[in-house]
Order: structure tokens, then sequence, then C-alpha cells
């Protein structure tokens, strides 16, 4: 037994033995303990994070998820994000819980940091490191600009208004180390975590645009030894949720894959998995895209109109071609994250060259123009309840 003995598979778990599961990578697993973990998570008091946050002062609002409100504070010279849990429900304790429980023991370039949290009387806070660009729907799916020039650009391009496009090279850089960070979880921890809450809302951006996943609170505890799954009551976002894992409520490594080719067809697109503000036939995005998915000719006809053509052909290719294969139906025909992420930095290795990059394009290169404007996202409908229990 690892470092996980709190979070001992749940009672109603299926115990059937069956083969082993291809991702193990048992040689290159690590023992994740607190030891090697960056530091303990801090327990702070409710009037150290009120302070830290001007009392939850509505200029320090960043946004708001399932679990909470968040805020941006200041502790010791320090920029954190404080998670505040809305007080109903006991989901919410758990997914607390769970949260704290698995930043402690986990520590990568790709896993935002837990600075410290707080559990006193009723309240519920979580205090992490402060991802300046915010998430990466905001940036993929767009916000309304508050710079004229972009404005201009945007309409004199007929990109969708609202949107801070991502250049091609940001995308593939943000898919690796997304996938650097699941291959982790996959194989490094031990057990190996299920992180089930891959989306985009959830990968949050460093200043270079480096992403790094959060939001631990559905993680799970993989299956050991000969088990392949963990039966669990079906929780995650709409869209992103593996059909398999829909239909059985059975959760292996490969869920996380699914929802991995999820989330590359989204930077592929620049389309929501669910968007109820398009028309009907383009609201569910794999709806819209199974007619492109099937016919290699019309692969092109999936990238993004805000890229502008300014991406290499055959790379948006192989990137199509890793979604589908992690959006096979079949779990077990799914590709394993680490075969993921080498096919992933072979794209990264023929980035797109411009001649020319259009100036209000969101890249590490522009990252400082102030185009890059981030307002605080919307409470989205069906978030994370257990939509399918
Ligand atoms: N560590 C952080 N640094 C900066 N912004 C954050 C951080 N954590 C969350 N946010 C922002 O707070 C908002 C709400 O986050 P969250 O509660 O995780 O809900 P969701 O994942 O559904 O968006 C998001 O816009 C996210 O970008
Ligand atoms: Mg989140």
């Amino acid at each position: 037994m690892g470092c996980f003995g709190c979070f001992a598979p749940e009672a109603d778990e299926d115990l059937k033995p069956s083969k082993p599961d291809d991702s193990s990578g048992a040689d290159a697993r690590r023992k994740v303990a607190p030891d090697v973990a960056n530091g303990y998570a801090h327990s702070f008091t409710f009037k150290d994070l009120s302070v830290a946050t001007g009392y939850f002062n509505d200029a320090n609002f960043i946004g708001e998820g399932g679990f909470g409100k968040v805020y941006k504070g200041k502790i010791s010279g320090q920029m954190v994000a404080v998670k505040q849990l809305a007080r109903d429900g006991v989901q919410g304790r758990n997914e607390f819980l769970v949260e704290v429980l698995m930043l402690t023991v986990l520590s990568h370039p790709n896993l935002v940091s837990l600075v410290g949290f707080c559990a006193q009387g009723d309240e519920r806070l979580l205090v992490y490191e402060y991802m300046p660009f915010g998430s990466l729907e905001s940036h993929l799916f767009g916000n309304l600009s508050s710079n004229f020039l972009c404005f201009l650009f945007v309409l004199a391009n007929d990109v969708p208004l609202g949107k801070n496009p991502l250049d091609w090279n940001t995308r593939v850089r943000i898919a690796v180390g997304v996938a650097e960070g699941l291959s982790y979880l996959h194989n490094v921890a031990d057990p190996p975590v299920i992180y089930r809450d891959m989306k985009a809302a959830n990968i949050l951006l460093g200043e270079d645009f480096s992403p790094k996943l959060s939001d631990f609170g559905l993680a799970k505890v993989g299956p050991v030894g000969d088990r392949t799954h963990v039966s669990t009551r079906v929780m995650g976002t709409y869209g992103y949720c593996a059909p398999d894992y829909v239909q059985s409520g059975k959760l292996t490594i490969k869920s996380d894959i699914y929802s991995l080719g999820v989330l590359l067809l989204e930077l592929i697109t620049g389309r929501r998995i669910y968007d109820a503000s398009r028309p009907k036939p383009e609201q569910n995005l794999l709806t819209w895209s199974r007619p492109f998915l099937h016919d290699k000719r019309k692969f092109y006809r999936l990238a993004d109109p805000a890229l502008l053509g300014c991406y290499p052909p055959s790379a948006l290719n192989q990137l199509v071609v890793i979604s589908i294969m992690c959006l096979q139906d079949q779990p077990h025909v799914r590709p394993i994250v680490a075969d993921v992420v080498i096919g992933l930095k072979h794209i990264a290795s023929q980035p797109y060259a411009p001649e020319r990059t259009p100036a209000s394009m969101s890249s590490p290169a522009n990252s400082g123009s102030p185009q890059l404007v981030r307002t605080p996202s919307r409470k989205r409908g069906g978030r994370r309840s257990a939509q399918y229990a």
C-alpha cells in the first residue's frame, strides 16, 4: 500500500479479477509520499484568508465554479487564489478533503500547487498558487476583449466575436503539458491516480501559457493489483466523460484518455464540447465534427477559424488522429497517456513557422499584450454534479 491508504477503494468496488491495465508503467513508477511533495499545505485560519483577499472583496473576485467562488489574494508577498466552498452540500466537503490530500502528496510542474487550506468551523477554503492567465477555457473559447485593435482584427478576419485566439504552437505546447501532467498521475504516482475532471476550465495557465491541471476533488486512486477499474458513482462534466464510464460506472485510466481526446478536439476547433448558443446541429462538438473526423481529406475543416490558417497542415492532421484515437468508444483501444505524450511531442517538433504571426494572437511571444483580458468564468450549468447518477 502506498501513501494513499486513507483513500481506500469505495465499498462498492468491483473485485472481479481481470488482466492488468496496460498503462501501469510499473518500472517507471515512483512512490509518491508526503516527504517528496514540495512542502506540506499550510493550515490557515479564516481570518488569515479574509485579510489575504481584502475580506473577499469583489475587486478580487476571479470566478466561480461548482465548488464555490474564487478570489485573488496575497499571503506573505505571494499571490494566491482562494477558493471558498459554497456552504451547500456534502459532496463539496468530500471534494475538499480529496483535493487537500491529493495535492499534498502529488507534485509535478503541470499540476497546480496547493499552498494551504482552511477548515475552521463550517468554512472550507483552498489556497492555490495564483495562475496569472486563468483557465484555458477563457482563452480558447473567448471573452469579450476590451482591446479596440483586437476588436477590429476580429471583425476584419471574421473571427467569432469575443475570441482571443491562441496560436497553433501555444495550443500544441498546452496539449503537451496537459498530457505530461496526466502521465505523471497515471504512470508515476503510486498507486496511479485517475483525474476524472479533465476539461478546459481546469487547465490553468502560467505567464508563458504553461498549463497546470487543477481541481482534484473528483480524482480517484486507480485500480491496483489485478483490478482494471474502480466502480464509482458517475461524476464529471457533461461531454468529457467516457461513454463506457457513463454506462457502466466503471472508472479506468482510459476514462481520462477519452476526456483528453475531447480536450484535444476543443484545442483544434476552438469549440466547446457542448455549446447551447450554437445552432442545434452544432451544439455537440462530437456530433458536429463526426463527418470531418471520418474523412482525412476533411480534417482541415476542423481547424479553428481563429487560427486563420496559421498551422502546419500535417501537424493538424496528426493532432486530429491522436484525438480520434483517444475518443474511441472501446476503452482498451484508446492509447496510454505515455504514447499520447510521445505523439504530441512529435507534433510540437514541427512548429508553425509564420512569416508574420497575426499580432493579436495569444502566444508566449506576445503574452504581455493588452488583449489578454480575462473575465470571471460564468457558472456553467450541469457542471460536475452527478449528471448521470
Ligand atoms: N489557482 C488559480 N489561479 C487563478 N485563477 C484560478 C485558480 N483557480 C481557479 N481559478 C479561476 O477561478 C474560476 C473558477 O474556478 P473553479 O472553481 O475551479 O471552477 P471551474 O473549474 O468550473 O471553472 C476559473 O475561471 C478559474 O480560471
Ligand atoms: Mg476548476
